[in-house]
Order: structure tokens, then sequence, then C-alpha cells
């Protein structure tokens, strides 16, 4: 019998075991399997061999194709193994059980105050809204009874937007959709309306210790039947005590805000300066933390809620500034700064 089948099994084999890559290994495969490949050659020859020949030896060369076949897949499945174990090998050793470094992220003091507040309010009742910063002329101003052209949009320094929208220089420009929101509850089933909604605020403002273009503050709601300004004291109280953890002394004192009346300026003891007056209150030893009074009819009535039945306060209270009292930052500059070494250093532990 013809030893070819043999001799070319031995050398497929010999020569398998030296190839190093996918290239070589193709090269050797169209060698042996290719349209002109000893393989295949040995195929081509078979027409001159008997009937009874042809059988026999087309029988062995098809399992020796098959063979090779097999071996040189195996073998693409080793280089490709090979590769990538040689990857892993070059890759940075990284042990899941080592303790991490010192370097891990912390929330920012202004989200810290936040989080302390939601959870008294939650606590208390309200839900905690999430709202736009990008706003109508309508929602910021008008819905809030500050019409166009009134003098009260002077304290305002507003970025307008080319297309007529603006940066919500107030939480309060939430206040209408609120009571849009919650009002049908109130009146049908009689579920008073308690919400709070935090958000950044955005006005061109000189900056100094005390003021920033970009500030965050928590706006809050109450409305019911015969809510009064007991009911909006009692809630400031609780709430201030609650996040400073100890007594804070406050005064409250009558202030101008189109959307209330009568308004008040609620104002904390500096905790900066103990009362003694710093750049930081303006060397008045009180820093305005927040504004509140009772919401004015227009308000109610152009949020769908009739002022004749229901009364309800509001209050727009100064996040940032209650961060900056809170963990004593001195500049409300650092806040916006982005120094991780400022800002980091402040946790939830020390509530
Ligand atoms: N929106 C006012 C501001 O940014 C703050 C404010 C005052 C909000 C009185 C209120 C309020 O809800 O009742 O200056």
């Amino acid at each position: 019998m013809d030893n070819r089948i043999d001799v070319l099994r031995e050398e497929i084999k010999q020569k398998l075991s030296s190839v190093g890559d996918l290239a070589e290994l193709d090269k050797l495969r169209v060698g042996y399997l290719g349209k002109k490949g000893s393989i295949t050659a040995l195929l081509k020859g078979m027409k001159d061999l008997t009937n009874e020949e042809r059988k026999t030896f087309g029988a062995e060369v098809n399992k020796l194709k098959a063979n090779a076949a097999e071996l040189i897949d195996k073998k693409v499945e080793e280089l490709n193994r090979r590769a990538i174990e040689a990857e892993i090998k070059l890759m940075p050793v990284f042990d899941v059980t080592t303790p991490p470094e010192l370097t891990r992220g912390s929330y920012h003091p202004v989200t810290l105050s936040q989080r302390q507040c939601e959870a008294v309010f939650k606590s208390m009742g309200f839900t905690v809204e999430d709202y736009a910063e990008v706003v109508t002329d309508y929602e910021c101003f008008e819905a809030v009874n500050i019409p166009k052209h009134h003098p009260a949009r002077d304290m305002q320094d507003t970025y307008y937007l080319e297309n007529g929208q603006l940066l919500k220089t107030q939480t309060s420009a939430a206040q209408n959709a609120i009571l849009r929101k919650y009002g049908k509850n109130l009146v049908e089933n009689g579920v008073p309306i308690k919400a709070i909604f935090p958000g950044r605020c955005f006005r061109n403002e000189a900056t100094d210790a005390c003021h920033e273009n970009t500030f965050f503050q928590m706006e809050g709601m109450m409305v019911d039947k015969d809510i009064s300004i007991s009911n909006l004291i009692y809630f400031m109280k609780t709430m201030l005590s609650e996040v400073f953890r100890r007594d804070i002394k406050v005064r409250l004192r009558p202030g101008f805000f189109p959307f209330v009346e009568p308004g008040f300026e609620l104002d904390i003891n500096c905790e900066i300066c103990g009362g003694e007056g710093c750049p930081s209150c303006k060397h008045s030893g009180w820093l305005e933390l927040c504004p509140c009074g009772m919401i004015h009819p227009n308000v109610l009535r152009e949020g769908g809620v009739d002022p004749e039945k229901y009364t309800g306060f509001a209050f727009g209270l100064g996040l940032t500034r209650l961060a900056m009292m809170k963990y004593g930052v001195k500049d409300i500059r650092d806040l916006n700064s982005g120094n991780l070494k400022a800002l980091s250093q402040f946790t939830d532990d020390d509530n």
C-alpha cells in the first residue's frame, strides 16, 4: 500500500508542533488542504488507480484530510489562547482585596446639607421635587406675581437665553408647577400640598465672600385650609434645629418678596463669628438664610388654587449659605472652586 499517506500524516503532526503564529499556520493549511495542497494532490492522483484501489485509497486520504483539518482547528484555538494569556501577563496586576487608597470621592458640602434638609422635611410629610434649570419668564417671574417691568425684577440680574428662556434665578420658579401638580388632590381629597424643591440658581452677581453667580436654594411650600404664620415658624425652627443639631438663634423681620404677603427675612446668628461680625455676614452678626412668608393670593390663583379657601406658606432656604454656616466655610467661592482638598473634608458623619 502507498505509504505517502503515513508520511504526510507524520509530516503534518511535526510541522504543526512547531508552528508559532496564525499566519504560519494558514500557510501550512493551504500547503496541505488548499487547491494545490499535497492532500488535494493525492486525491487528484487517484484517477490512475484501479477501481478497487481507488476505494480504499480514497477512504484513507479522506480520513487524513479530516484529521489534518481537525488538528489545524485545534492549533488555531491553542494559538488564540496563548495570545490572550500573553496579553494578560502584560496587564498590571490588580488585587481586588487590597484596601483602596484614601482618594475616594466625597459628597459636596451643599449636597450633604441638601440631603439633611430633605430627610427632615420628608420625615414631616413633604415630597421632594426636581425642577429644570432653564425655565420660562412666566415660571420664574410672572407666575409668582412679578409681572413684566415690575421693579422687583431688578433684584435678580438674570441670564436670559437667546430663545427667550432664562437660567432660573430662584427656586420659586417651580411654585406654579407644584401648585398645579398637587392642587387637584388638595381640592378633591383634602390632601395638603407639602413639597420642597431644591435646585441650582443663577444670577449675574459681582462675586465676593458671600455672593456667587451660581448657588443652591431649597424652596418649600405648604398649602391647606387654615395655614398660618405659626405653621411657617414651626417648620422653619424644626428644620434648622435638626440640621444644626443644636439650638440656633434666629430672628424674623419683615421682608418684601412679591410672591408672599406678609413676607419675612429669617436670619440666623452667624455661626462663623458667633455673632461678632465678620466678612461672611457683612459684619452684622446675622446671616439672611431663609426668606419666607404667606403665599400671595395671586400666586395661589395662578396655580389654580382658590385663595378664598386655602392659604399657605413658602420659603426659599439658601442651601449654599446653610452649608457655609454648618461647615464653617468662610468664602462661598470655595464651594464652586473644584478644590478637592477643601471640598472632600466633609462627611455625613459630622451631622
Ligand atoms: N425666591 C426668593 C429669592 O430668591 C426667596 C424667597 C423669598 C422664596 C420668600 C420664598 C419666599 O418662597 O416665600 O430671593
